[in-house]
C-alpha cells in the first residue's frame, strides 16, 4: 500500500479563483485549482501531448479544466477525461485548506 502525506503548498490568497497553478510536490509535477474557494490537484501534464494543465482554462460549474492546447478536458474531482483528443485518465490528489494554507495530499 502506498504512504500517502499532507503537503502544505501556499496560502489560499497566492491562488485566484479560477485559476491553475503548478507547484513541485513530492517530486511531482501537480496542478492546483482555485474554484469558487474549493481547491483540487490534478497531474499537471495531459496525457494527450504533455501541455501544462494549470495553464488550462477552469469551466466552474462543470468543474472541469480545459488543456490549453487543444482543448481536451478532465474533471478536477477524479481526474477522469470528458472529451478528445485526450483519451486517458490523469491523476487526482486530495487538496483542501488548513488554517489558510493549502495543502496537498499524495
Ligand atoms: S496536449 Fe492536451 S489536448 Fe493536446
Amino acid at each position: 500500500m502506498a504512504i500517502t502525506r499532507r503537503h502544505v503548498i501556499c496560502e489560499t490568497a497566492a491562488l485566484p479563483d479560477g485559476k491553475g497553478e503548478s507547484f513541485e510536490v513530492a517530486g511531482r509535477r501537480v496542478a492546483v485549482f482555485n474554484v469558487d474557494g474549493e481547491f483540487f490537484a490534478l497531474e499537471d501534464r495531459c496525457p494527450h501531448a504533455d501541455a501544462p494543465l494549470a495553464d488550462g482554462y477552469v469551466h466552474r460549474r462543470e468543474k472541469c479544466v480545459a488543456c490549453p492546447w487543444h482543448g481536451a478536458e478532465f474533471d478536477l474531482r477524479t481526474g477522469k477525461v470528458q472529451c478528445p483528443p485526450a483519451c486517458e485518465d490523469i491523476a487526482a490528489y486530495p487538496a483542501g485548506v488548513d488554517a489558510g494554507k493549502v495543502w496537498v495530499e499524495i
